[in-house]
Order: C-alpha cells, then sequence, then structure tokens
C-alpha cells in the first residue's frame, strides 16, 4: 500500500490534472478523448495505479490488460507498481465525489463507493461491507443501492450508440462509473483486546479502500449478534450464505438466552410468520428444539435453583407430537456439523400427546410414537373464565347474566358440578320467572344466554381424565406436551379445548395464590401454531377477555417465565395487544401485502419477504440484534413430515 501509496500522492500533482478524470484514473494521462481502443486500455490501466486498495485483484487485472491491450507499455510504470503489497483485497474506494457525510440523522448520510471493474459482478446489495478509518478503528456498513454512472459525457441514447453496443458483448465498464450505496451501521474498535461496536460518530476519509466484511467477530460484533444463545439459523444476504474464512464459513445467528442483559428473548415472544408451505412449522420446530436442548434451564421463581422449561404445544395439524422423533434423514456428518455448531437436534424423549376427548372425535395418532394421554375439559373450569361459554356475540349485559347464572349454579350445586347439570339448571323455568321478576336477569337476556350455553355439549366433562387431575403429568420441566386438536372438527370445540388449557397455563402462571404451584414453577413455553384462529381481534366479550388474557400474559410472562410462540399464515389477524409484546419476529415467505405490513418490519427485510424461498427467513429482534436475513437449517432436528 505504501509504495503505491506514494504514486497516488504523487500523480495528481505531477500530471497538472490531465484530461477529464485524471486525478483518479492517473494513468490517462495518455489522452482519454482518443481512439476507442487507446481508451479501453489506457483506463484499464487506470484502474491499476487506483488499486493500491485492491493489491489482490491486481494481478488479475494486470493479467486482463497485458492479454487485451497492446497500449499497455505506453502506460509505463503501472503494471510493475501494482503488484506487491499483500493487503486485502478491496471493492473499491470510498468516494467523496457526491458527497461523504456521516449525520445523526440517517436521512442526511451520504456514504459512496466507487467499485472497481472486476468487483462489479460479484456485489449486491445487502452485502456487509468494512471502511477502516487511519486508526484501525472500522466503519461496519451494508450495501443498500448499486448504480452504473457516466464517468465521461456521452449520450449512449442514440441509434450509432446503441448499434455499436448490440454489436459488442457487454458494455466497457471504465467508460461508466459504478457506485455502491452504503448504510453505516456501526464503528468497530477494539478496547482491551475485545470487539466493540458504536453508533456511527465518525466519516471515513475519501478514497480509503472498502473491503467486504469476512470476518465472523467483526460481522457479529457489527450486527450485534449475540455469541451465545438459542441457534436460528445462518447469517445470509439475498438467500446466499454470508461465508467467511474460519471454519464453519457460516455466521450462526444466536437469540440471547440469559439474564445478563435484560430477560431471555423466550419470554418476551416470538412470532413465526409466513405464508402456507413456507415452512413455518419446521422453523418452529426447530427453533423449539433448542430450547429444549440439554442444559437450558432458567431460574426458578423465589427459588434457589434452575429448570428446564415446559413446551406445551397447540398443534392443529397434527405434527409436533414428532418432535418425540428423530428425523431419519439426518445423517452422521449433518449430525457432526450440528454438534460442533452448538444446535440441538433429535427427538425429545419425553414428549406426550394429551388428547382432547371431543364428543364425535377419534384421534388417530399420525406419524409419532410419543405416548397419549387422553383428557376432558371439566366444567368447573368455566367458574374462573365464564367467556369459555360465551360464544362470539353475548355483549356485556349478556355476559354479567352469564356470570350471575354461573354463581348461582355453583352455590347450588358445587364447584365441580358438571355441564350437564349446568343446562338442566338453565332448563327450569321456575329460575328464568325468578329471576326475572327480581329483576335480576330480564327473560330475553336469560334465553339469549342460555340459547349460547347450550352450545357445548360434547366439550366438558367426557369420558377421560378431566385435565386438572393431570397438572403434573401436562406440565414437566424439559418435556413438551403437543395438545392436537385436528381430530376435532368443529372450530368452536376445538377453541374452548385451546384457550380453556391456555387460560389454566396462562393464570396459573400469573397468579399470586395459584391452585397449582407446578405451573407457576416451571418455566414455560406456550406456543399456538396457527395462532391467529386464537387471537384474532374480535368485537364481543369473549375475543376481549381472550386478547385481554394473552395481552396480559405477553406483559408478564418476562419476569414470570412464560414465551409465547405464536406461529401464523395470517399476521395481519392476530390482535394489535398482543402483538405489540411480540419482541422477536421471524418472517419466511409472504405473498400477502396486508400480511407484510403487519409484521412491522424494517423496510429494508420487508421488500424481500415476497422473494424468499424456503429456508430463508428475515429476523427482526431489536433487543437481541440489526435487522438480519437467514437461511435456516435444511433438515428438521427432529421428525417433520
Ligand atoms: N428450510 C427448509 N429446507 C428444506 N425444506 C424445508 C425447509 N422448510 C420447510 N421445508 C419443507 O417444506 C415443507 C413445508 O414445510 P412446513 O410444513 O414447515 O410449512 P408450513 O409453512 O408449516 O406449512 P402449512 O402452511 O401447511 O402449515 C415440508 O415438507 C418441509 O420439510
Ligand atoms: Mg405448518
Amino acid at each position: 500500500m505504501s509504495d503505491l501509496g506514494d504514486f497516488t500522492d504523487f500523480d495528481p500533482d505531477d500530471e497538472g490534472d490531465p484530461p477529464t478524470d485524471g486525478g483518479q484514473e492517473t494513468t490517462t494521462g495518455t489522452s482519454d478523448g482518443a481512439s476507442d481502443g487507446a481508451v479501453d486500455d489506457s483506463t484499464d490501466a487506470g484502474q491499476d495505479t487506483e488499486a493500491p486498495t485492491d493489491t489482490a485483484a491486481d494481478p488479475e487485472t494486470t493479467a486482463t490488460t497485458a492479454a487485451s491491450g497492446p497500449q499497455e507499455g505506453s502506460d509505463g510504470f503501472e503494471a510493475v507498481e501494482v503488484s506487491p503489497a499483500g493487503v486485502d483485497s478491496g471493492l473499491g474506494v470510498v468516494s467523496a465525489t457526491e458527497g461523504l457525510r456521516i449525520s445523526e440523522d440517517s436521512q442526511e448520510t451520504e456514504l459512496r463507493a466507487y467499485v472497481t471493474v472486476e468487483n462489479r459482478s460479484a456485489v449486491r446489495i445487502g452485502k456487509y461491507l468494512l471502511v477502516p478509518y487511519p486508526d484501525g478503528e472500522r466503519l461496519f456498513c451494508r450495501i443498500t443501492a448499486l448504480e452504473y454512472a457516466q464517468e465521461f459525457r456521452a449520450d449512449d441514447a442514440t441509434e450509432i450508440h446503441a448499434r455499436r453496443a448490440m454489436r459488442q458483448d457487454g458494455i466497457d465498464e471504465q467508460d461508466f462509473k459504478f457506485v455502491a450505496t452504503l448504510e453505516p451501521v456501526a464503528v468497530l474498535y477494539s478496547e482491551g483486546g475485545e470487539l466493540k461496536r458504536r453508533m456511527t460518530d465518525r466519516v471515513p476519509k475519501p478514497e480509503t479502500a472498502v473491503r467486504e466484511a469476512t470476518d465472523t467477530g467483526e460481522i457479529k460484533t457489527g450486527l450485534k449478534i449475540p455469541a451465545e444463545g438459542v441457534f436460528l439459523g445462518h447469517l445470509a444476504v439475498g438467500g446466499e450464505t454470508v461465508r467467511t474464512a474460519a471454519e464453519p464459513p457460516t455466521i450462526d445467528y444466536r437469540l440471547k438466552d440469559d439474564y445478563a442483559d435484560g430477560d431471555p428473548l423466550v419470554f418476551r415472544h416470538t412470532l413465526v410468520a409466513g405464508g402456507t408451505g413456507s415452512g413455518k412449522t419446521h422453523t418452529a420446530k426447530n427453533v423449539l428444539r433448542q430450547y429444549l436442548a440439554d442444559g437450558r434451564t432458567y431460574p426458578v421463581a423465589d427459588e434457589n435453583r434452575e429448570a428446564s422449561p415446559c413446551l406445551v404445544m397447540f398443534d392443529p395439524q397434527d405434527e409436533y407430537a414428532q418432535l418425540h422423533d428423530d428425523n431419519p434423514d439426518i445423517d452422521d456428518a449433518f449430525a457432526r456439523r450440528l454438534e460442533r455448531e452448538g444446535v440441538a437436534y433429535g427427538g425429545v424423549e419425553d414428549t406426550v400427546a394429551f388428547v382432547p376427548e371431543v364428543a364425535g372425535a377419534s384421534y388417530a395418532a399420525s406419524d409419532h410414537r410419543a405416548e397419549q394421554v387422553a383428557f376432558t375439559v371439566p366444567f368447573s373450569m368455566v367458574h374462573d373464565n365464564p367467556w369459555l361459554i360465551a360464544g362470539s356475540s353475548l355483549n356485556g349485559n349478556q355476559y354479567n347474566a352469564l356470570k350471575h347464572l354461573l354463581g348461582r349454579f355453583r352455590r347450588q350445586h358445587g364447584g365441580d358440578a358438571t355441564y350437564r347439570q349446568f343446562t338442566s339448571f338453565l332448563d327450569d323455568p321456575a329460575l328464568r320467572e325468578e329471576l326475572d321478576e327480581t329483576g335480576r336477569v330480564h327473560e330475553a337476556t336469560f334465553n339469549a344466554v342460555k340459547r349460547r350455553a347450550l352450545g357445548f355439549d360434547g366439550i366438558f366433562d367426557q369420558d377421560a381424565r378431566p385435565i386438572t387431575d393431570l397438572v403434573h403429568e401436562f406440565v414437566r420441566a424439559g418435556g413438551v406436551s403437543v395438545v392436537p386438536t385436528y381430530h376435532i372438527n368443529n372450530s368452536r370445540s376445538t377453541a374452548t379445548v385451546v384457550l380453556a388449557l391456555a387460560a389454566l397455563l396462562v393464570d396459573q402462571k400469573l397468579s399470586n395464590d395459584p391452585d397449582y404451584p407446578r405451573i407457576e414453577e416451571t418455566p414455560l413455553v406456550l406456543g399456538l401454531d396457527e395462532a391467529h384462529n386464537f387471537l384474532a381481534e374480535a368485537d364481543s366479550v369473549q375475543g376481549e377477555r381472550i386478547i385481554g388474557k394473552f395481552t396480559e400474559a405477553a406483559k408478564q410472562g418476562r419476569k414470570e417465565r412464560l414465551g409465547l410462540f405464536l406461529v401464523t399464515q395470517d399476521p395481519q389477524d392476530i390482535a394489535e395487544p398482543v402483538f405489540k409484546q411480540v419482541n422477536t419476529t421471524v418472517v419466511l415467505n409472504l405473498g400477502d401485502e396486508d400480511a407484510i405490513s403487519a409484521v412491522n418490519i424494517p423496510p429494508s427485510l420487508e421488500q424481500k419477504v415476497p422473494y424468499m424461498e424456503k429456508g430463508q427467513m428475515v429476523v427482526y429482534s431489536p433487543d437481541n440484534s440489526e435487522p438480519v436475513e437467514l437461511v435456516g437449517l435444511p433438515e428438521c432436528l427432529t421428525d417433520h413430515e
């Protein structure tokens, strides 16, 4: 660099700023304006001179020049000067021609790099680059735009130009400037031997060589990716994993999972959104599998110990009980790779399918070997959550009447009385009359409530153990409890079962005086596939209660160790208050515009979403890292069919 630097410093003065852009293309002293051939070669050589920065690429350029450029000799020293200095290869240099400014206001930031000819075909929007400062600090940035601009003032929109161009293979790159617009991400600096980042607070010098970031440490620091945590995938740009010289050459993206700096992100909630068949379940299983890794534990409230989390997964397609089984497609080589990278894989032995017993629905386990335990929802659970039988159309007045009726029923028949008893209780004309006469519940209201409440036959108190008797089996540290609902082909029954169980978990988790301390003391990940079916904004008492409960769960979950893990193809349908509590959003391919804008990710990620192939995802987790694009693992870490 130094030897060439001499020439760079020296040339402009020396040549007295020869024709056009002589300053930069020093060698063009040979008169640019001349014949085509001459221009080609001289500019080509010019690149070489400028290449103090590009040493690695230089020999190549030189070779090309030599091969195609009979005039090379006319440039004199260039060919010789260029080869030595063994510095990093670069893509080009920072250009101040159209402004060079780092500003507090990102709108006013102007940072561009001139990209040298041989690098042009390789640069891509999204790539990560480094621009060094003279004192060793580096500006870490991303390419946000690429453009060709004219090098020489010539009109290429003319007949003669077009005809000539059509006869040629490609263009004369030297006739154009190729400029990359860069977005500064962070300044990297070393302190006490450790690489750190800070906000972009200084401007790089013009003509500084710009190189691609290829060092794992620099990239991870630049993007603020935690070194430890839950593995989500490998860093990528445009669907290609970012490669480094290290082994492995890929960069693992992890989600913070300790208390060093706020609460683990699992308890600050995750959303996986993607269109049909985009790989949501595959991705969800791979992430969830990491939470079930040996040794992953979280402190237990008020106790001096740590516990593994329990995953409770509501499973509309009967896919998650396969978490129990190994994926037969994972071969030894892939397994070694996973081990090297600290990625947990293989079936989780302690996976149990809790099968809701619902009249008219029988469960035939599809392709999994997990144990099955049948359960029923006891009507007694409705006392804590009357909205479970409110249906979706009771108004406030009617809901109060329902609560009144339930209270009275409980006093008369006890807390364990059944749904059938409740229906005969409502069937009593004397009761209706009395309530009407005393002005407690108007007759019409009574009838409306009764109509609603009678539609739950076959759901409560079926022939299986009540879930409330099974809490110790259902919630197990380190275990997976899957609740398949595919066999229930009635959406109201499904919603009632799912919401009853979710409410039980949430209520107990958040209660100061829980009936089931087991729930309270076990770190819990509550997974909901097709979450839009349960958490849609609804204009009814029931809808309000559900959303209220989940919002509360999400807000308090942080400190109570309750993480929501929502999977959906219709993120736009998930109620805003719940949505707002989600810290980590993983987005797979989404085609629907409303869905894309609903996930609320930065525009740079948003525009990639419709083009992503299976396995590609973008992750927006502002408390974890800069927004990134990843490629997920091609194999599911447990069975997935
Ligand atoms: N990263 C990936 N690499 C290779 N194959 C994948 C990847 N992700 C998913 N697949 C495969 O694509 C298919 C669909 O994936 P998956 O079931 O996860 O999609 P989904 O979004 O959950 O679909 P649905 O909308 O039906 O629920 C599966 O066969 C899965 O194995
Ligand atoms: Mg799925």
